[in-house]
């Protein structure tokens, strides 16, 4: 990314993390029935790329918007922690360590964390009709968002995609099938992002459209390189346990394609998504972000 790009990209992740960090319904004490809120910022603040309300503002510069939309981006992390908290829980993936610290059942017991799951995948919806309720954003506006990430995340969106993960675990599967997997289950929460950030900006349908097939190509892409990096990868780099696919028996890009014909898959994904908006003035962001997630460590 050039240097200017770069400045713009921390900012934007400055901002979320200022967000997270100071949200209002996140306010607790060390109180033991304060726990679920405790258990939901530790899942929240130990780091993460960020790369969900980043895609939300940036969609939403790119089509003209102006306002602070930051607590509504932060919305796309609420849900991501969610399903990474449940994701590492020990019916699913049972990963013990997630963004550098143990993961939240491991800090706060199966029991907290499922809780917190829970507590984060209502709390966007308390958010965004808080800003409509508080003339921030319309009504409308509000509907469209509400309706865009319920399906997202919900069953025939991302949690979807975490069943089709787990239910084929030690089975047979195509290509076809990791396809659908993927843009189920990391596909579809890319994919409200980038269209929060078009809808929030007014953005005409088709260039809705364009940011939905951006993110879709990019989600098909960073499953990919998530998939690469299990087997690649180091735990210092990743912050969360390397081989981990493999216990599972998770039916994986790299298991199916092979490690070099996976990365030549995502680089394909990543240049249709750049090839979306490559020609729209100020999407150079994006497109450098896109190039540079297929290359990443972490
Ligand atoms: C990990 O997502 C889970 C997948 C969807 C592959 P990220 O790689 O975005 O995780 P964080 O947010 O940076 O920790
Ligand atoms: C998880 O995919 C996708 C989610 C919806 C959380 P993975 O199970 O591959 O994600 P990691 O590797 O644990 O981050
Ligand atoms: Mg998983
Ligand atoms: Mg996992
Ligand atoms: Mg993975």
């Amino acid at each position: 990314m050039t240097e200017q790009n770069l400045k713009v990209f921390s900012d934007d992740v400055a901002l979320i993390n200022s967000v997270i960090e100071n949200l209002g319904y996140l306010k607790c004490t060390s109180d033991r029935s304060n726990s679920v809120i405790a258990a939901e910022k530790y899942g929240l603040c130990a780091g993460g790329k960020r790369i969900r309300p980043v895609l939300c503002l940036e969609f939403y510069k790119l089509f003209g918007g102006k306002e602070d939309i930051s607590e509504i981006a932060a919305c796309l992390e609420l849900i991501h922690t969610f399903s990474l908290i449940h994701d590492d829980m020990p019916e699913m993936d049972n990963d013990s360590m997630r963004r550098g610290k143990p993961s939240v059942h491991a800090a706060y017991g199966a029991d907290i964390a499922l809780l917190a799951g829970d507590g984060l995948s209502l709390l966007p919806f308390e958010i965004i009709s808080a800003n409509a309720l508080a003339g921030k954003i319309s009504c409308e506006t509000a509907v469209k968002l509400t309706s865009y990430l319920s399906c997202a995340s919900g069953n025939m969106g991302m949690i979807m995609g975490q069943m089709l993960d787990i239910i084929s675990e030690g089975q047979d599967v195509d290509i076809e099938f990791l396809k659908e997997m993927s843009a189920k289950k990391t596909g579809c929460l890319l994919m409200a992002s980038a269209a929060f950030g078009a809808i929030l900006a007014g953005a005409e349908q088709c260039d809705v459209k364009r940011a939905e097939e951006y993110a879709a190509n990019l989600g098909m892409s960073f499953q990919i390189v998530d998939d690469i990096l299990d087997v690649i990868g180091t735990e210092s780099e990743l912050g969360k346990p390397i081989g981990s696919d493999k216990i599972r028996n998770k039916n994986t890009f790299a298991d199916v394609l092979g490690i070099d014909k996976a990365y030549e898959l995502a680089q394909r994904y990543t240049e249709s998504a750049v090839a979306q908006i490559k020609d729209l003035n100020g999407s150079q962001l994006l497109c450098e972000l896109a190039s540079d997630l297929v290359k990443r460590r972490m």
